[in-house]
């Protein structure tokens, strides 16, 4: 990695906390030229003078950093296989052994749409079946910013407009040009700040002990080298129960030491099982 991006990396890791030396190069290198330019700075020597000036500037790196962007049911395919096949199988199998209880992991959840729309296919399958279930749903950013917007349940028109209408209709108010999420739903999800770098924890503290049913882990590996991936994949595997499932970004793979240790479900979209 380049001299100019490890002191900028250095400096935000001595002043912030977050170490995002793990993350690619060219995604650092084209997000940092983007603040240069937003910031009037001309080159990098410059912009690192400038965030020590001006160490507010590092809140706005962070930010650009961390992607956030998301939607309710990202990825309609893989919801739609969630919503068919998961979990009724889920529910099949916890009943056989007396099971009352479902545990969930969003990692990396940003605004918490992606929790959210698994509290709603939950919900509606209760419904359906006239069931009820322990269900928690644990949902973890580095994000602090995020998570408080993820809390809050207030969406904008474009992370709900794949929302089906019967699904609209009953778990979302429009508050002038905002969309909330049901408090039905809200109550349902619990979120925490946890970093998936993390050395001395494998599953979020909040959730005690891991033991999860589902784990998804969508959109965040992307922004990993392989070695850091590496160290997230191993918290992944070691939280979720046998023939638990992975559910991964569509730009995302099981890397070289994890794809003998879980298999694929479908081959549209990238459901894995824990073996
Ligand atoms: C593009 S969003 C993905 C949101 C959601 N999973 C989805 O697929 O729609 C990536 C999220 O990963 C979070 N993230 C990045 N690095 C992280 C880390 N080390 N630990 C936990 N979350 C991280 C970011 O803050 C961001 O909210």
């Amino acid at each position: 990695m380049k001299t100019k991006i490890k002191n900028i990396l250095n400096l935000l890791k001595e002043q912030r906390g977050f170490d995002f030396t793990g993350y690619r190069t060219s995604m650092l290198e084209r997000r940092i030229q983007k603040r240069i330019y937003d910031t009037n700075q001309k080159n990098f020597d410059d912009y690192f003078e400038y965030l020590i000036r001006q160490p507010d500037e590092l809140d706005n790196l962070i930010d650009v950093f961390t992607i956030n962007v998301s939607r309710f049911f990202r990825n309609s395919l893989a919801f739609e296989y969630i919503n068919k096949i998961v979990i009724p199988e889920l529910f099949l199998s916890k009943a056989k052994v007396n099971d009352n209880s479902i545990r969930i992991w969003s990692a990396g959840c940003s605004y918490g749409e992606e929790p959210y729309s698994m509290a709603v296919l939950i919900n509606e399958f209760l419904r359906k079946e006239d069931a009820s279930v322990n269900m928690s749903i644990f949902a973890t950013d580095i994000d602090k910013k995020a998570l408080k917007r993820a809390s809050a349940g207030y969406y904008g028109f474009e992370s709900v407009k794949k929302v089906k209408y019967g699904i609209y209709e009953k778990y979302f108010t429009k508050e002038e040009n905002r969309f909330k999420i049901s408090h039905e739903i809200k109550r349902k999800v619990s979120f925490s700040f946890f970093d998936l770098l993390d050395k001395n924890h494998i599953v979020p503290p909040d959730s005690i002990f891991g033991g999860f049913d589902i784990v998804l882990c969508r959109n965040v590996l992307i922004y990993f080298n392989l070695d850091h991936q590496k160290i997230i994949f191993k918290k992944l595997y070691k939280s979720l129960n046998q023939n638990g499932y992975l559910i991964l970004g569509e730009a995302e793979v099981p890397i070289e030491g994890f794809n003998n240790k879980f298999r694929r479900e479908n081959k549209y979209c990238k459901i894995y099982r824990k073996i």
